[in-house]
C-alpha cells in the first residue's frame, strides 16, 4: 500500500451530549471514543496521525499528550475542509494519501479503511470516498453519481435537492486525496452553502471538475461508521463495541453465557475455557486466566485472576490479585492493593483492604481485614475485625502461618499474631500474641441458677 497520513476531526463542538466533557473522551469498553480511530490508523501504519482539536479544548489536549500523536489547532469551527486545513503544517512535506476521519466515529475498523485506500491507490484517483447506505440516510451528505456509475459530488442534506435527498448512498465522512493537491485545494474551497461552512466534500466536484479521478468505494458494513452526537449514539455505539469484544473472547475460547448483558472492556484479557455469567462487568486493564469461573453480577476493575479461580456471585474486586485455585463470594468485596493466595478462600460479606491473604488461608464469614497479612493456612473466624485505623494514622495486623483466630475477635492494630497462635472467640486482642499459644480476653462468665424464672414471677 503507499505511504499513508491519517487527519483526525474532532474540534467539533459536542453541544448535543450536553456535556462537559469533550464528546470524543467518552469511554467505550474502557478506551476514550478517539482511542479507536487513532487505533485504526496505526493499524494501517499511517505514517502520521494528526488530530484537529479545538482551542478550548483542554481535556482533549490533555489526552492527547500522553498519546504518539500530532495535534492541531482549528481556532474556530468553520466546517470539516477548514479543519483538514488547519492540520496543513503537520502535513508539510508529505507526499502520499492523507486519510481524514472523524474522533467520534469508534466503529472504524482498520481492514475496511485498508481496503477503501487499496482501491483508490489501484485506481490511482486523486482523492476517494468511503460511502455506505444506512436504513436511513437523513442528514447525511448524498453520493451523486454519474450514469458510468462514478462518483461526481457530494451533496449536504441542506444543499440537495428534492432528487439528490431520495438517494440513499451517503458519505461516511471518511474521505482520502492526494497530498500535495489536497491542500492546495483546500484553499479553494468556499463557503457558499446553506450552512456557510467551508465544506470538504467539494473536494470531489472540484476533483472531477479538473479531470482528475475520484473513486468512490461502498461498504455494507454500515455499523462502522455511526457517529456519536448523542448519548443515545453513544450508547447504541457501547453496545455494538461490547458485542464485538464479546465475539472475539468467545471465537478465543471464552464462554459467555449472555452475550448482550456481559460488559467487558477493550483492555481486558480472559483465559480459554473460563465462563462468564450474565451482568458481570469486566473492566480496565483486568486479566483472567484459564478455566474460571464469574458468577453473575460479579464487579472486576483493574485485578488480576489467576488459573481456576471461582468468583461467586455479586463480588466486588478492585485493583487486587486473586492466585490461581482461589474461591471467592458470594458478596465479598476485595478493595485495591488486596492479594489473595493459591487456593485461599474469602466468604460471603467480608471486605478486604491492602490485605493478603496467603496460600490456603480462609476467611469465610463476614469479617474486615485492612491493612493485614494473614498466614499461610490460618483460619479466620467469622465477625473478625482488624481495628486498624485510630482516627488519625492506619496501623498493621499481621497473622502468622496457621494460625487459628475465634470468632468475633478484634485486633487493636499494630498487632502481630505468632505462628501457630490461637485466640479464643470473642477476643479483643490489643497485645501482641507469640507463635503456639492461645490468647483470649473474654470476660469470666457468670451463671445465676433459677434468675429468669424468680424474674418472670415478679413481673407477674
Ligand atoms: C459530515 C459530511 C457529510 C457526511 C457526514 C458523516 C461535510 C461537509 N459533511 O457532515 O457529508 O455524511 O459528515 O458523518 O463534511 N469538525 C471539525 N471542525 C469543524 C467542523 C467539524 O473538527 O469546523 C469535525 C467534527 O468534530 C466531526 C467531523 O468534523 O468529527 C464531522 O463534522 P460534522 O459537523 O459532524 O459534519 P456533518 O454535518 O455530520
Ligand atoms: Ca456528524
Amino acid at each position: 500500500m503507499s505511504k499513508i497520513a491519517c487527519v483526525i476531526l474532532a474540534a467539533g463542538q459536542s453541544t448535543r451530549m450536553k456535556s462537559k466533557l469533550s464528546k470524543v473522551l467518552y469511554p467505550i469498553a474502557g478506551r476514550p471514543a478517539i482511542s479507536y480511530p487513532i487505533a485504526a490508523a496505526k493499524g494501517i501504519k499511517a505514517e502520521r496521525v494528526v488530530v484537529v482539536r479545538g482551542p478550548k479544548q483542554d481535556d482533549l489536549k490533555s489526552y492527547l499528550n500522553t498519546i504518539p500523536v500530532k495535534q492541531a489547532v482549528q481556532k474556530q469551527t468553520l466546517g470539516t475542509a477548514h479543519a483538514v486545513s488547519s492540520a496543513s503544517k503537520a502535513l508539510a512535506g508529505f507526499d502520499g494519501y492523507v486519510l481524514i476521519l472523524c474522533g467520534d466515529v469508534p466503529l472504524i475498523r482498520s481492514e475496511v479503511l485498508a481496503e477503501f485506500l487499496e482501491t483508490v491507490a489501484t485506481r490511482q484517483a486523486r482523492a476517494g470516498v468511503l460511502t455506505t447506505t444506512p436504513s436511513n440516510p437523513f442528514g447525511y451528505g448524498r453520493i451523486v453519481r454519474d450514469l458510468d456509475d462514478e462518483v461526481i459530488r457530494i451533496v449536504e442534506e441542506k444543499d440537495a435537492s428534492e432528487k439528490e435527498r431520495a438517494i440513499c448512498e451517503i458519505n461516511t465522512g471518511i474521505i482520502c486525496a492526494q497530498a500535495p493537491w489536497l491542500v492546495k485545494t483546500l484553499k479553494k474551497i468556499d463557503s457558499c452553502n446553506a450552512k456557510g461552512e467551508f465544506y470538504l466534500t467539494d473536494l470531489i466536484h472540484m476533483a472531477v471538475a479538473e479531470g482528475s479521478k475520484v473513486a468512490g468505494f461502498h461498504s455494507a458494513a454500515n455499523d462502522d461508521f455511526i457517529g456519536i452526537n448523542t448519548r443515545v449514539d453513544l450508547a447504541l455505539v457501547s453496545k455494538i463495541m461490547r458485542e464485538r469484544i464479546n465475539t472475539t473472547l468467545m471465537l478465543d475460547g471464552v464462554g459467555i453465557l449472555d452475550v448482550a448483558n456481559t460488559f467487558i472492556d477493550a483492555d481486558v484479557k480472559i483465559g480459554q475455557d473460563t465462563t462468564i455469567m450474565p451482568y458481570t462487568f469486566i473492566s480496565g486493564a483486568s486479566k483472567i486466566g484459564i478455566e474460571c469461573t464469574i458468577e453473575n453480577g460479579v464487579v472486576i476493575h483493574n485485578s488480576v485472576i489467576g488459573n481456576g479461580v471461582h468468583i461467586k456471585a455479586h463480588s466486588v474486586i478492585e485493583e487486587s490479585i486473586v492466585l490461581e485455585g482461589a474461591v471467592i463470594g458470594p458478596f465479598a468485596r476485595l478493595r485495591p492493593s488486596t492479594r489473595i493466595g493459591a487456593r485461599a478462600r474469602v466468604g460471603n460479606f467480608v471486605e478486604l483492604k491492602k490485605c493478603e491473604l496467603k496460600e490456603g488461608a480462609k476467611a469465610n464469614h463476614l469479617s474486615y481485614l485492612g491493612d493485614a497479612t494473614i498466614g499461610r493456612g490460618a483460619n479466620i473466624g467469622c465477625g473478625t475485625i482488624t481495628c486498624n485505623y485510630d482516627g488519625v494514622n492506619k496501623h498493621k495486623t499481621v497473622i502468622g502461618d496457621d494460625a487459628f483466630i475465634g470468632c468475633d475477635t478484634q485486633f487493636i492494630a499494630p498487632i502481630s499474631v505468632g505462628r501457630g497462635a490461637v485466640i479464643g472467640a470473642g477476643s479483643t486482642i490489643t497485645k501482641n500474641v507469640p507463635a503456639e499459644s492461645l490468647a483470649m480476653s473474654r470476660v469470666t462468665q457468670s451463671t445465676v441458677k433459677g434468675w429468669a424464672k424468680k424474674r418472670r414471677k415478679n413481673k407477674r
